[in-house]
């Protein structure tokens, strides 16, 4: 039996964009064709230390700064720093002009297939959805024109608004806020298992899409939904197609 909040539909869904929306390792590809033989460790890498490193910028305060302006740099800027660092470890040269093809790359990843159809129902159905993401406002911008998902993503929040990266609570915040519901009665989507944690924490009701067999984290707390496509999304809102 379904606990009472799971009985009713959300009201609202908030994707993640990088990893949920968007494939992260679509730049494999590329990565693969300047430096043979390690797309795959580079792209794993790259990801790895930008999440980290949205973490250490979250967590930080430069001297001299006060709390309510804590250190902070774009996603985009930590992005081109974590794939500097994940060429440094794998001992790959990265020229100027790699460097600009692979953060061009980033700038438009590939979009999951499934998402046009999922989207365009849930826009068909009057089901509000929208992004929460620690990819500042241009990156998401281009990505979601990019990908022709623009007009079926509304709102799109951004991290960058708080300087801070989830999984801060001012950043989770954010969700409530835009659309003026508890956090209970809005689903969170994310591929990330450390954020599907971190918004099941917060108060989401939460769906962590396992498209690739993933363990989920072992800190304690669990998704309230897990799914390996984003099709799962609609049954949730009673839209059957
Ligand atoms: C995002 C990263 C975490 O889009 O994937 O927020």
């Amino acid at each position: 039996m379904q606990p009472p909040m799971l009985a009713q539909p959300p009201q609202a869904v908030l994707f993640d964009a990088y990893g949920t929306l968007f494939d992260v390792h679509s730049v494999a590809a590329l990565a693969e064709q300047l430096f043979a033989g390690q797309g795959q460790a580079l792209s794993l890498a790259w990801r790895e230390k930008q999440i980290e490193y949205t973490r250490l910028v979250s967590m930080s305060q430069t001297a001299g700064r006060e709390h309510d302006a804590p250190f902070y740099k774009p996603f985009w800027d930590i992005t081109r720093d974590a794939l500097r660092h994940a060429c440094a470890r794998l001992q790959l040269p990265l020229s100027h002009a790699h460097e600009t093809q692979l953060m061009n790359q980033y700038r438009a990843l590939s979009a999951y297939p499934e998402n046009r159809a999922v989207l365009t129902q849930l826009q068909q159905h009057g089901v509000r959805a929208g992004i929460l993401s620690n990819g500042d406002p241009d990156m998401l911008a281009t990505a979601l024109r990019s990908a022709g998902l623009d007009a079926l993503l509304n709102p799109v929040l951004s991290a960058h608004s708080v300087r801070r990266f989830k999984t801060d609570p001012a950043v989770y915040d954010l969700g409530p806020q835009a659309l003026g519901l508890p956090a209970q009665a809005i689903l969170f989507v994310s591929s990330n298992a450390w954020d599907a944690l971190g918004a099941s924490w917060y108060g989401y009701r939460t769906l962590w899409l396992n498209r690739s067999g993933q363990a989920f984290e072992t800190l304690g707390g669990a998704p309230h939904h897990v799914a390996n496509s984003l099709n799962e999304v609609l049954a949730l809102f009673n839209i059957h197609a």
